[in-house]
C-alpha cells in the first residue's frame, strides 16, 4: 500500500475512529485520550506530521505508567509526530485489534510493546503487507520470520535476571553463606511475557552455579501488586523457611512486602527475609533505603527517545540495528539512594 503523510489518508481513517469512538467503541485518537492523563484537545495530525499508532501493554504497573508517558512526552505534535495510543489492557486481543486499527488508519509507525512473545505473526505479516515499518518495543516477539519487524528497542532483560543472581551470590557470600542452603521463592511477572522469561531465565542461569540455592516454588503474580500479595500470602503459608523472595518488577514486589509484614516477617540484612526486585522504580528505591528491598535492578522505562532516534534513522533511509538494548543499571541498600534519587527522573 502507498503511503502518504498527514491528512490526506489518515482523515477518514480518522472520522470513522472518532465515530466509533462516539459509539463508545473506546478507539484512542488522541495520544492523552487512553493514557491516564487529561486529554489536552482535540487534534488533527498536520500534512506533514510522522503518524505513530502505538499499542501499550496496559497500566499494570508503575514502570508501565512512567513508559506510558516517555512515549507521549517525546512523540510531541510540536515535534512533528502525531501519536495514536491504544491501551491494550493487559489482553493480546486487544494489541491485535490495535495494530489491525493502525494498519486501517494508515499510520507511518507502528509501535508495539508486546505483552507476551508468541502469537504474533499473523498481525505483523499484515502490517508488513501494508509497508507499515514495526518497532517492537520493552518485551520482545517471537515470530518465525524476523523480518516481520523492523526493530526491536527495550531492555535486556535475560541480563537483568543474571545481574540479580550475581548479585545474591556475592551478598551471600558476604555474609559467609556462601555454602548454605538458600530457599528462594519467585514471584513472576506474566507469563509468557519476556520481562518474565528473561529475567526469569537469567537468575535460573546464576542458579545452576550455585547447587545450594533452592528454588521452593514459582508463581505468576501477572506483575500487580494484588496479585503478588495474594501469592506472597500463599508461599508464607506453605513455606515457614523462605531465605530469598525474589519479584519479577516493583510492584510485586510491594505486594508481597505487604503480606510479609502481615506475617510478622522481617526484610533485609538483620531479618529473615531478602527481597530483590526489578524496575528501581521511585517508590521501591525508597524502600530499598530502608533496606526493605535489598537491590532493585533498574528496567529503564523512559524508551521514547531511543525509539525517536531509531524512527528518524529510517526516516532518512538509515539502516537501523535489529536489537537496541537501552542503558540500565541497578541499586542497593549499601548506596546512598537520597543523592541518586535527587538526580532520577522517575
Ligand atoms: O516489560 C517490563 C515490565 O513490565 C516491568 O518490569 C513491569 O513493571 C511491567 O509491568
Amino acid at each position: 500500500m502507498m503511503k502518504m503523510r498527514g491528512t490526506s489518508l489518515f482523515m477518514p481513517a480518522f472520522v470513522l475512529c472518532f465515530l466509533l469512538l462516539l459509539a463508545g467503541c473506546g478507539a484512542g485518537h488522541d495520544a492523552a485520550a487512553t493514557s491516564g492523563t487529561e486529554p489536552e484537545s482535540e487534534s488533527m495530525p498536520d500534512e506533514d506530521d510522522i503518524v505513530i499508532g502505538i499499542s501499550q501493554v496496559g497500566s499494570e504497573s508503575d514502570w508501565r505508567t512512567t513508559n506510558t508517558k516517555a512515549y507521549i512526552n517525546t512523540f510531541t505534535q510540536e515535534k512533528g509526530y502525531y501519536l495514536i495510543f491504544e491501551d491494550g489492557q493487559q489482553k493480546q486481543e486487544n494489541q491485535v485489534k490495535a495494530v489491525r486499527k493502525f494498519i486501517l488508519k494508515g499510520v507511518d509507525y507502528i509501535v508495539l510493546a508486546p505483552i507476551v512473545e508468541t502469537g504474533w505473526d499473523a498481525v505483523l505479516k499484515e502490517a508488513r503487507d501494508a509497508g507499515i515499518p514495526v518497532i517492537i518495543v520493552d518485551r520482545n516477539v517471537s515470530v518465525e520470520d524476523e523480518s516481520l519487524y523492523t526493530c526491536r528497542v527495550g531492555s535486556d532483560l535475560m541480563q537483568e535476571g543474571r545481574n540479580a543472581g550475581e548479585w545474591l551470590a556475592d551478598y551471600l557470600e558476604s555474609r559467609g553463606r556462601r555454602n548454605k542452603k538458600i530457599n528462594i521463592v519467585t514471584l513472576q511477572g506474566t507469563l509468557g511475557s519476556t520481562a518474565q522469561i528473561g529475567r526469569t531465565s537469567g537468575f535460573a542461569e546464576v542458579m545452576e552455579k550455585h547447587p545450594n540455592w533452592n528454588m521452593l516454588e514459582y508463581q505468576s503474580g501477572d506483575f500487580t501488586q494484588a496479585k503478588a500479595y495474594e501469592v506472597m500470602e500463599y508461599f508464607l503459608e506453605k513455606y515457614d523457611d523462605i531465605d530469598v523472595v525474589i519479584c519479577e518488577n516493583d510492584n510485586m514486589a510491594f505486594g508481597a512486602i505487604e503480606a510479609i509484614k502481615e506475617a510478622g516477617l522481617k526484610l533485609g540484612k538483620n531479618g529473615d527475609i531478602i527481597l530483590i526486585s526489578f524496575d528501581a522504580v521511585r517508590d521501591a528505591l525508597l524502600l530499598v533505603q530502608k533496606g526493605e528491598i535489598m537491590a532493585d535492578f533498574e528496567c529503564n522505562p523512559i524508551i521514547g527517545p531511543l525509539v525517536e532516534e531509531t524512527l528518524q534513522k529510517l526516516e532518512r533511509g538509515e539502516p537501523v540495528e535489529k536489537v537496541q538494548y537501552i542503558d540500565e543499571t541497578y541499586f542497593d541498600y549499601r548506596m546512598d539512594i537520597e543523592s541518586l534519587l535527587e538526580e532520577r527522573e522517575y
